[in-house]
């Protein structure tokens, strides 16, 4: 590697994602600013990039190449006053969201529980029934993979938001920053709504466990499915699953969530059982994918990312 040797790195480095399995990374680097981020960039552009790992499968045999953690790009800066943020991309979602809310700014207390950082819920527009990220977003700042210093400033009318997923007009930037406009108001009755979202995905997600979150996207029907829906409907994913009769099933360690059909989780007794493998879980993906499809003819997209060797 020729990267600048002020750059924090690490060979042969384990990556961090919330399912804890999966192989190592040739080389992990944690850039500290813009200029660290694109000189990483120039020498492998199509490094990957790591955000809280929290929808994020990495294979057993682990990658090649560079990953890229923005965990240090993590500058917070707010004002309650007019309600504007700047966050940058390797702040945690869950921690944003509580410093807004004690904060008395009204706008992410819907994220409440949702794992990822600014970059990957930016990437994504990270959201569910209670809103998405990409409403508050009024600026994205990031640095293009070849190697040029100075980051993009990309505003909002040229984002386009989309369900689970977000474009830059035409750039395909690595997000370093993000610009909210939140507004100001109660911070108590902020965190009551906080806290009342909290319980309600408590009880019906299992939170605690070991996941990536939601394992696929909710689909759009294409026909009328009856009880489901009519063409053109949203459908959740966790229906279908578990209206396909998989609650419960596991392939080794991995198991389809008896709480959350969409959750796919490593079981609490993994450990009496065999190892939790990332083949496991990703084999038990395109069981449930392949069950849905045979039972109603519907096409599941994953939503978690699986990283694997090119080769
Ligand atoms: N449902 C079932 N069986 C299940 C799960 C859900 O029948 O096993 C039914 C529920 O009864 C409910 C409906 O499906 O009527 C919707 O369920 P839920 O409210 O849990 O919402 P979801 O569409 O499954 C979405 C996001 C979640 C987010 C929640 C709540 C997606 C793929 N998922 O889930 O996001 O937490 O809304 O806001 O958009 C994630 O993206 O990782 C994620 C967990």
């Amino acid at each position: 590697m020729t990267i600048d040797l002020a750059i924090s790195m690490i060979e042969d480095a384990p990556i961090p994602t919330w399912y804890r399995v999966g192989g190592t990374a040739e080389c992990l680097a944690f850039p500290a600013s813009e200029q660290q981020l694109a000189a990483c960039l120039e020498d492998e552009p199509n490094a990957n990039i790591l955000g809280d790992g929290a929808n994020l499968l990495v294979d057993d045999e682990g990658i090649d190449g560079l990953v890229i953690s923005l965990r240090s790009l993590n500058e917070v800066s707010l004002d309650p006053a007019t309600g504007f943020v700047t966050v940058g991309a390797g702040i945690k979602l869950p921690r944003l969201v509580l410093d807004t809310v004690r904060a008395g700014l009204a706008g992410l207390q819907g994220l409440g529980g949702i794992p990822a950082t600014i970059g990957g819920a930016t990437a994504m527009n990270a959201g569910g029934r209670y809103g998405s990220f990409g409403d508050c977003i009024t600026r994205v700042w990031g640095v293009t993979r070849d190697g040029r210093p100075e980051p993009v400033e990309i505003p909002r009318d040229d984002i386009d938001f989309g369900y689970r997923n977000a474009t830059f007009a035409g750039v395909d930037p690595v997000i370093t920053r993000v610009e909210l406009k939140l507004t100001p108001g109660n911070p108590e009755a902020l965190r009551s709504e906080l806290k009342s979202i909290m319980t309600a995905k408590a009880e019906s997600q299992p939170l605690g466990a070991k996941s990536a979150g939601c394992a696929f996207k909710n689909p759009v029907l294409d026909r009328d499915l009856g009880e489901f829906g009519a063409s053109g409907s949203q459908v959740p994913a966790g229906k279908l699953i578990e209206r396909a009769g998989c609650k419960g099933i596991r392939v080794g360690s991995a198991q389809v969530s008896p709480r959350h059909a969409n959750f796919i989780t490593i079981a609490p007794d993994a450990r009496h059982d065999a190892p939790p493998r990332a083949r496991d879980i990703i084999d038990l993906m395109e069981i449930v994918a392949a069950r849905v499809y045979d039972r109603f003819g519907v096409s599941l997209e994953r939503e978690v990312k699986v990283w694997r060797r090119s080769s």
